[in-house]
């Protein structure tokens, strides 16, 4: 036994996860359910490094040093089971199993309580960055015992990304923390994603601009605040020309966006828990909004829109105040995605440092931006921090931009483009700073029909009116 890791399944993000620790200087032991994918990994790569290639699970096992580091990347659900229930009675107590899939959180507390059962550590571990981020540098959320972080973290650390030096990779917390928090960074990719494609319909039908042009305005953004990965593939996408037709690539792609779940689970869990993430929800919704195939075709044949289409005047202003919109729109959804974070971490015990998270998004990952610094940066002014938006280096930067991001709001209204992300960003800012909120009204009606009671502003207490008899309040 001289392997320092192994990892199980090499399709595309597992076959680069051992490229990237063989190319580190580790001992990868390698295996796959069909042999042929392990020897064509070693034709390949191995040459990069010590690759230790096993046909069965138990050579695999056997050829990993104590305590075993497993890394499972197959695919999340019944696949993840069933390699963990071959794997498991193969090991011994106080050996790690890492699933580095993109697995559902409340199945990674689950395995993780059966496989300490054993005397296993299980660490759910999120993995962001795709094919090229697991070759060369992902960021890495990675849960469980801390006691597990201590022998599994260093190598994980070494083969992440690193910004001024500092890995993209760090303990989230116990159990279902590591899966959770990397959940939430693709619902954060939903929402910037969404949000960059309604700027980019803004341009599109403010300007008249062809997709290169606006992709220049991207390019050109990127320089900004709002560098970032996805500003960057985004600037490079619009430039890119269909080689079978010569139109501009994005113009041939069908408008109907798709999605493996993650999103979606986000959206479920922010509702389960109450917290606002209006922007990931939005965005989530808009993906299932463009492929509502017969819905569309009926609304595109029977709904008027009676809008007045978008002249725009001075082009530079115009474009400063779409820039200005979706770095205020892109701030909430953060804020909303870190609102998560917090409750679900206060609900599950797991203590998860915002600012860390922040941290270890800066590079490798999907949503690395330059402006996760400056959330590290709010955390760790106010680890408390209760409203992102309420830092006042977002204040301020929101601020600024606040009048921009009304008038697109409105103009987009105005012309009858949809812009869900950044309208509905625009109203949970106003919603969240508002001195008073309608829901008194909405509380005063579920009294009405429900006796459902409501708590009055002047003083303590519950209670409820007599609606249908003399309206006299009673104390509930
Ligand atoms: C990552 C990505 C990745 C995700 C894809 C596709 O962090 O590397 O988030 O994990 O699965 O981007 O997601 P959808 O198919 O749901 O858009």
């Amino acid at each position: 036994a001289r392997a320092q890791i192994g990892v199980t399944g090499l399709a595309v993000m597992g076959r680069n996860l051992a490229r990237n620790f063989a190319r580190h200087g580790y001992t990868v032991a390698v295996h796959n359910r069909s042999f042929a994918k392990t020897q064509s990994l070693m034709d390949e790569a191995g040459g990069e490094g010590d690759l230790v290639p096993s046909e069965s699970m138990a050579d695999f096992v056997a050829s990993l040093e104590r305590p075993r580091k497993v890394v499972v990347m197959v695919k999340a659900g019944a696949a993840t089971d069933a390699v963990i229930d071959e794997l498991v009675p193969l090991l011994e107590e106080g050996d790690i199993v890492v699933d580095a899939g993109n697995a559902h959180f409340p199945d990674t507390i689950r395995r993780e309580e059966a496989l300490r059962a054993q005397g296993l550590h299980f660490v759910g571990t999120g993995v962001s960055g795709g094919e090229e981020g697991a070759l060369l540098g992902p960021s890495i959320m990675p849960g469980g015992t801390r006691e597990s972080y201590e022998s599994l973290g260093p190598i994980l650390e070494a083969i992440s990304a690193k910004v001024d030096g500092t890995p993209c990779c760090t303990y989230v917390g116990p159990n279902g923390a590591g899966h959770f928090v990397k959940m939430v960074h693709n619902g954060i990719e939903y929402a910037d994603m969404q949000l960059i494609a309604e700027a980019y319909d803004l341009l599109k039908q403010g300007l008249g601009a062809s997709a290169a042009e606006i992709g220049q305005i991207f390019a050109e953004w990127n320089t900004g605040d709002l560098e970032s990965f996805l500003i960057e593939i985004t600037a490079d996408v619009l430039q890119h020309v269909d080689a079978e037709t010569g139109a501009a690539f994005v113009d041939i792609v069908l408008d109907q966006a798709e999605q493996k779940g993650t999103g979606r689970w986000t959206v479920q869990n922010g509702l389960d828990l109450g917290v606002p993430i209006t922007g990931i929800a939005e965005a989530t919704f808009a993906r299932a909004l463009s492929g509502s195939v017969p819905q569309r075709e009926a609304g595109r044949a029977a709904l008027p829109a009676h809008a007045t289409a978008l002249e725009v005047t001075d082009r530079d202003s115009f474009v400063e105040d779409v820039r200005r919109a979706l770095y205020a729109s892109k701030v909430v959804a953060y804020s909303q995605g870190f609102d998560q974070i917090a409750a679900a971490s206060a609900e599950n015990g797991w203590d998860i440092d915002r600012g860390a998270m922040a941290r270890i998004w800066r590079g490798g990952c999907i949503i690395r931006a330059r402006f996760l610094n400056r959330i590290t940066e709010a955390y760790e002014r106010d680890p408390q921090l209760s409203l992102l938006l309420a830092d006042p280096y977002f204040t301020d930067a929101v601020g600024e931009g606040l009048a921009a991001w009304r008038r697109v709001v409105a103009q987009a209204a105005t012309a009858g483009i949809p812009a869900p992300a950044f309208s509905s960003s625009l109203s949970y800012y106003d919603g969240v700073r508002a001195e008073r909120l309608p829901a008194a009204l909405i509380q005063a009606q579920r009294d009405f029909f429900g006796a459902h009671t409501y708590r009055r502003t002047d003083r303590d207490g519950t209670f409820h009116t007599q609606w249908s008899g003399d309206r006299t309040e009673q104390e509930a």
